[in-house]
């Protein structure tokens, strides 16, 4: 344990969790995480000088960031700096929340987010969202995964959409324990396995991007591990970003990170150097728990 964070009054009145040496979350990294990729990623979400108004209050300020395909990017950052307000950008969850006005540039695959012209069912259907606490349809598990493929047309008839259900239950590492019971309501299910059914509800629709905003904060430590490695799967194939409080999650899943601060994008690049050698001291003082 740091002697500095230990000496730290505010920082021994936060969670344990926080009080976490740099080289501590270094090495969790380095033993689960496989060798991050040396070669740069093509950026799949680019974000150019983003701020978003709620009324007359400012909560994120000029925010840009590239958001690398194929790779888990974590969003860090103390409560109300405004990780989730930016979340909700990329896909225009926001357009929802009366008062809330973004400015700036926003490009999936070089096209506008924002353009007037853009089909926003769609949008959310390439950009997918998995919430804090899991919110399975009050329906059964088939027809939860069901819904989004039915609704876009994804599918011809009923073999097929059998097989895209069976699919994304398996790539959301739930269908072995679900396959005896697929039309039971996915409500019966425990928390994490409730979150791997809106994982799978939102890869139903082969999205390119997936939010995931604070997707373990409802679980215990057993699902949690199980989201992460799941997570770690998907990455081959999707572009993941995710917003969390746990700085191991973060060292743990993510290749990049970015932190935010008062709505300012304070850092971000590649996950270890932002835990074992970030540019600024508010980075460092958050990730060593000094503030939170
Ligand atoms: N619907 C809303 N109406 C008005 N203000 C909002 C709304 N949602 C968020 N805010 C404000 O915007 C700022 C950023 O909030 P946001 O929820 O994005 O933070 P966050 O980083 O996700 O926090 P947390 O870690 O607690 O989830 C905060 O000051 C918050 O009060
Ligand atoms: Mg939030």
């Amino acid at each position: 344990m740091n002697k500095d964070t230990v000496m730290e009054p505010n920082a021994m009145q936060l969670p344990s969790e926080r009080i976490v040496e740099r080289s501590d979350l270094y090495s969790i990294k380095s033993s689960t995480v496989r060798t991050p990729d040396e070669t740069p990623l093509p950026t799949r979400v680019k974000a150019r000088e983003v701020s978003v108004f709620y009324g007359a209050k400012q909560a994120l300020f000029d925010v840009s960031i590239d958001v690398p395909e194929r790779a888990v990017t974590a969003f860090i950052g103390p409560s109300g700096c405004g990780k989730s307000t930016f979340l909700r950008c990329l896909n225009r969850m926001n357009d929802t929340i009366e008062g809330c006005r973004v400015t700036g540039r926003i490009e999936l695959d070089g096209a506008d987010v924002y353009d007037p012209q853009l089909d926003v069912v769609e949008l959310r259907a390439r950009v997918g969202m998995v919430f804090q606490k899991p919110n399975p349809f009050p329906k059964s598990i088939f027809e939860n995964v069901a819904y989004g493929p039915r609704i876009h047309g994804l599918a011809r008839n009923k073999t097929e959409l059998e097989e895209i259900v069976v699919g994304s239950l398996k790539k959301a590492s739930l269908f072995e324990e679900v396959k005896d019971r697929l039309h039971e309501p996915g409500t019966g299910l425990s928390g994490g396995q409730q979150q791997r059914l809106c994982i799978a509800r939102a890869i139903a629709v082969s999205p390119e991007v997936i939010l995931m905003d604070e997707p373990c904060s409802a679980l215990d430590p057993i699902a949690t591990a199980k989201i992460e490695e799941l997570i770690d799967e998907l990455r081959a194939n999707y572009t993941i970003v995710i917003v969390t409080h746990s700085m191991q999650q973060a060292a743990r899943v993510s290749q990049r990170t970015a932190f935010f601060h008062l709505g300012i994008l304070v850092e971000e690049g590649p996950t270890e150097t932002i835990f074992t050698g970030p540019r600024e001291k508010r980075t460092q003082d958050y990730i060593t728990g000094r503030f939170g």
